[in-house]
């Protein structure tokens, strides 16, 4: 009998679930895709009674699983490892509520799955879940592993060494040591959301120089266990906190500059640490610190691994993932390595057909897809493009994307204007694997995740500008033609048109809001935003018009 393992992250933010069956990865998908709520809740103490029930139902019923059918649920905490319980549980900032809502976790499932046995769900320690997110989802079958995280039950980090799907633990930081807060911390000084909002930081600091470099290096430093230090520190000293509605000045950005380059340098020295220890040549990483793809980048550059994979959903996510493959794996399944992160929702052609008739919008079938893609994106249209199961994690990655011409600079603004974000954010390039060593360096290629930096090659920064950022580097994603057939051909169709294998991808969304998930978010997406074309399956809408748009009767004039 084929053993079913569902997972699910419940605790801190970004709720999701994930269905492993036989070590398989069946299903994964975060709540906020569901509810449309952006991470799923509010990451306090007292939200953490909410167990992710729409991502949960649908994991099984996608699969075909009742839940008196599963033989375990593994939850990425365990309250055995989580400061002693006080009677109040207003006290330490609601500490001991939290820990008593994860304990009453298994009434919780039940009630959100009738027919769950409460007595098979198990409790996986939460850097264990993130690690074995990691080193039992990645191509390796032995590797070091590293997790930088925000905090678990009482530690924040975790460095092991796995072999054959066991992993032993090397060092884990304890708390209130924590990488991940001390980045948190001033993403909240800097004006940006806490515990949500760090990639902006790692955006900023592009704009400045390391100027506390020195302070920053006094306050954090690694210790010769494998762990490290991280003094408080009060960021007022070195620029003052930005209120909602005031500008970032150069001092912001230096300081956001400086603690970026002391996470890498932190980084470095404890991939230093781990490297001695395992004399691996591969490092798989999770937590939400792994999602800083310039520190990523650093790491591959000029770190002692050969290799660094990062599992997609490296946040706090992808433990729903990482505990469902270590129950699995103690339950005698072998696990598969990820094959890609399109697991979540899709719908069949004829699906696709229903939400669009029921809609009302007029419609077309063209000969393929791609070309008419490419077509109004060669116009410098932009296009919607819905296609596949949604992916798991923060990236889109083809399937829930939004599509523009790379050549005109004016790109970058137009969609962050589509967004409604910040002016100093950059969007990324999608480009055919065979063609990337051409056009950027600097980062590992193949790179089909979008989790790492790449330098913009000479030559080429002038012809692609609106993916160059500032630093002149890409944060790319490489497109396998065996994994994504569809999308490498709609570049090859641009590539026909233009001479440019690479288009600008930045995920389906508008401002504030989830990633589009299921149809009917993409219909409501183009209708409120000024998008040229959505592309649904084998289907295409067009903007009444829009000039980006409109059919062309002869494309093969076009492409000669
Ligand atoms: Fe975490």
């Amino acid at each position: 009998m084929p053993e079913r393992v569902l997972g699910v992250n419940a605790v801190f933010h970004d709720p999701a679930s994930a269905l492993v069956v036989d070590g398989r990865i069946v299903a994964a998908a975060e709540e906020e895709r569901f509810t449309r709520r952006k991470h799923g809740k509010i990451p306090v103490a007292f939200s953490t009674w909410e167990v992710p029930e729409r991502s949960a139902r649908w994991c099984l019923d996608t699969a075909r699983v009742a839940a008196h059918e599963l033989d375990a649920v593994a939850y990425s905490y365990d309250p055995a490892l989580a400061p002693a319980r006080s009677e109040d549980v207003t006290a330490d900032e609601w500490e001991s509520l939290r820990t008593l809502y994860v304990e009453r976790a298994p009434l919780f499932l039940q009630s959100a799955l009738p027919g769950l046995d409460p007595a098979v769900v198990r409790f996986v320690p939460h850097h264990v879940a993130h690690a074995a997110s990691a080193y039992l989802a990645a191509p390796f079958r032995s590797c070091a592993v590293l997790v930088l995280d925000g905090r678990g039950e009482c530690a924040s980090h975790l460095a092991g060494h796995a072999r054959e799907g066991q992993l032993v633990v090397l060092a884990a930081q304890r708390l209130p040591q924590s990488l991940g807060l001390v980045y948190e911390s001033v993403t909240g000084h800097l004006g940006f959301k806490r515990a949500s909002d760090e990639y902006k930081v790692m955006a900023l600091a592009s704009y400045g120089r390391p100027a506390f470099l020195g302070e920053l290096r006094d306050a954090v430093r690694t210790t010769r266990d494998g762990g490290f230090m991280a003094e408080p520190l009060d960021w007022r000293r070195f620029a003052p906190p930005v209120r909602p509605g005031e500008e970032w000045r150069s001092a912001h950005a230096d300081l956001a500059a400086s603690v970026q380059r002391r996470l890498e340098e932190v980084l470095l020295e404890l991939a230093q640490w781990l490297h001695e220890r395992t004399g691996e040549r591969a490092l798989a990483m999770a937590g939400g610190v792994a999602l800083n793809c310039v520190a990523s980048s650093r790491l591959w550059r000029d770190g002692p691994f050969d290799e660094v994979w990062v599992q997609p959903a490296a946040g706090d996510a992808g433990t729903a993932l990482g505990g469902a493959l270590y129950v699995a794996r103690d339950l005698g399944d072998a696990a598969t390595p990820m094959a890609g992160a399109a697991l979540g929702r899709g719908w069949s052609d004829d699906e696709l057909a229903g939400w669009l008739d029921g809609a009302g919008v007029p419609y077309e079938r063209p000969p393929d897809v791609a070309d008419a893609a490419a077509e109004t994106i060669a116009r410098n249209g932009v296009v919607a493009w819905f296609d596949g199961r949604a992916e798991y994690g923060p990236r889109a990655l083809g399937h829930r994307s939004l599509l523009a011409d790379p050549r005109n600079r004016a790109n970058l603004e137009r969609l962050n204007d589509v967004k409604g974000r910040e002016q100093f954010r950059p969007v990324a390039p999608m480009v055919l694997l065979d063609r990337a060593p051409e056009i950027f360096d600097g980062g590992p290629i193949p790179s089909p995740y979008m989790l790492f930096t790449h330098r913009v090659r000479d030559g080429w920064s002038e012809r692609i500008p609106a993916v160059v950022h500032v630093d002149g580097t890409a944060r790319i994603q490489t497109v396998d033609p065996a994994e994504e057939p569809l999308v490498a051909r709609l570049l090859r169709a641009f590539e026909r048109r233009t001479g440019v294998p690479v288009l600008v991808n930045t995920s389906l969304n508008t401002a504030g809001r989830p990633m589009v998930d299921d149809p009917r978010d993409a219909l409501e997406c183009f209708g409120s935003t000024p998008v040229d074309m959505l592309v649904m399956g084998p289907f295409v809408v067009r903007r009444p018009g829009s000039a980006a748009a409109v059919r062309q009767a002869r494309p093969e004039v076009l492409a000669a």
